[in-house]
């Protein structure tokens, strides 16, 4: 069960935009992240959610999308998340978030997932303009931003080619390719 969700819960770029998602929903699968691991239990992280569409639009204006698909800039009005959920470090309560943000980004994205959601984490961010629009207090550090909506594009799992490359890419049905290193291949010792 857990691997079909695993399986299910790819990186989706591409949303029924008209599809919204309610704030209970987005405090939900904030729950999920709270209720995650965290290095030494610091609980440092915090959460800014939107999920209405002018500060959304702000929001998206600060991302990049999909750095390997050079033609494509990213999703167009009418395919955009209908939500966000932005990962902040609270700088007052640790220096550093190790791997925190991940961890926390993963129990959202499933639970979006089993919840018939998707979304992506994007570290491709405008942090400094992102921070001063959403008027964010300095001791917030901006470490993930979760985009969220109805999926609107299929997305496979190849296997990485014999010359190695991981690249995603998308075909001419728009069906996006998502390749993956095999298990003997990841496994060394
Ligand atoms: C830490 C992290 C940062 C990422 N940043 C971006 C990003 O800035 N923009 C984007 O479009 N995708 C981003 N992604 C999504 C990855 O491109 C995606 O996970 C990868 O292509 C594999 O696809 P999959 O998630 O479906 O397995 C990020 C993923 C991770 C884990």
């Amino acid at each position: 069960m857990l691997k079909g969700l695993v399986l299910k819960n790819r990186s989706y770029r591409r949303f029924y935009q008209e599809v919204s998602i309610e704030l209970e929903t987005l405090r939900e699968l904030v729950d999920l992240a709270r209720l995650s691991a965290s290095a030494m239990n610091l609980q440092p992280l915090k959460y800014v959610l939107s999920c209405e569409s002018q500060k959304n639009a702000l929001i998206f204006s600060h991302l990049g999308w999909a750095g390997y698909l050079k033609d494509w800039p990213g999703p167009v009005e009418g395919e955009r998340p209908s939500a966000y959920i932005i990962v902040l470090g609270d700088t007052e309560i640790s220096r550093s978030f190790g791997c925190d943000h991940g961890i926390a980004a993963q129990s959202i994205l499933l639970g979006a997932t089993e919840r018939g959601l998707g979304g992506c984490m994007i570290a491709t961010v405008k942090r400094q303009e992102l921070s001063q629009a959403l008027g964010i207090a300095p001791r917030y550090e901006i470490l993930l931003v979760i985009a969220l909506g109805k999926p609107k594009e299929t997305v496979v799992i190849d296997k990485v080619d014999p010359n190695g490359d991981a690249k995603y890419w998308r075909d001419s049905q728009g069906v996006h390719h998502v390749p993956k290193r095999a298990l003997g291949g990841i496994i060394i010792g």
